[in-house]
């Protein structure tokens, strides 16, 4: 199949109906655009498992709490119809804003608890705006299986808690974190960073790593883990943390133990970017 583009639901819910009759299982990639080899892996995985790949680009206005955020966010729909043509996408959905929010949005998915850490503290209503642009572009594509990258922890956790807790037929599939050969995860806001501010950012993976070293090593107390790592990132004068935090996996709440897997998450700004990164850790590894 060649890549086909779609600007409506309508148009979507048919392209879909008649890969299905033809036996194809759905995969969708939800995307914001200005794709990298992040995206690409998710693109790629959704190929090996389905039939019809559909890859949505779409710069969801309700999930951003800055404004100059959203009007910088990187437009490149040219390069990224290209980019999903190449990695064997089938349908790429890019909606106009009128026809994801046709009138004033009145009904929003909340996720409560999860949300209320780590950027959900600093980002107020963004996970609302992620959940319910995600609902509604599972309920317009009805896929069998949609992909995330583990690069957005928190968002992963609140997607993967609303299927569950709303029955949304759909399965979640996550995909690991890709990164550059110095370790900074790849992020369409890299390329608003300065070539000093780029040269300092991978100093949040080396943070993350030493917290996962150090709980791997058997160190249980999240405080002196925290520090450690913070102090790495103190190190750095282009860094200034957001926050620094261990949480269990499933509800992301602070741990005041490491005794299981645990997340450990980050959000640093460098000028008026702002970047974040996680890694998994399990203890005693
Ligand atoms: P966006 O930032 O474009 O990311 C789309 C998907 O790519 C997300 O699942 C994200 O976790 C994944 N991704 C980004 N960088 C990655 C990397 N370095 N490695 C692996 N995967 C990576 O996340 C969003 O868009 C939006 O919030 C969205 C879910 C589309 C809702 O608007």
């Amino acid at each position: 199949m060649s890549l086909t583009v779609l600007r409506s639901a309508a148009e979507v819910r048919s392209a879909v109906a008649r890969a299905r009759r033809s036996g194809a299982s759905v995969g969708l990639v939800p995307t914001m655009g200005a794709l990298h080899a992040g995206h690409g892996s998710l693109i790629d995985r959704a190929r090996q498992e389905a039939g019809c790949v559909v890859v949505s680009i779409f710069v969801n206005p309700i999930q951003f709490d800055r404004r100059d955020d959203f009007e910088h966010y990187p437009r490149l729909l040219e390069t990224d119809l290209a980019f999903c043509g190449a990695r064997g996408a089938d349908l790429v959905f890019v909606p106009a804003e009128e026809e994801m929010y046709a009138g004033p949005q009145r009904a929003f998915v909340e996720v409560t608890g999860l949300t209320e850490q780590l950027c959900g503290r600093f980002r107020p209503g963004h996970f609302r705006g992620v959940a319910t642009v995600v609902l509604k572009l599972l309920n317009i594509v009805q896929p069998d299986r949609a992909y995330f990258g583990q690069k957005d922890a928190q968002q992963l956790a609140v997607i993967r808690r609303m299927v569950r807790d709303l029955n949304v037929p759909v399965e979640i599939i996550a995909a690991p974190t890709v990164r550059e050969p110095d370790g900074l995860a790849l992020s369409s806001r890299n390329r608003r960073l300065t070539p000093e501010q780029r040269a300092a950012a991978p100093v949040l993976y080396r943070a993350l790593q030493l917290a996962e070293r150090l709980s791997a090593e058997g160190a249980e107390h999240p405080e002196r883990v925290k520090a450690e790592a913070l102090g790495v990132l103190a190190g750095q004068p282009l860094a200034r943390v957001e926050y620094l935090e261990i949480v269990d996996t499933e509800e992301l709440q602070p741990v005041s133990r490491i005794t299981g897997p645990v997340l450990v998450a980050g959000a640093v700004w460098f000028g008026s970017i702002r970047l974040i990164d996680n890694v998994l850790c399990a203890p005693g590894r």
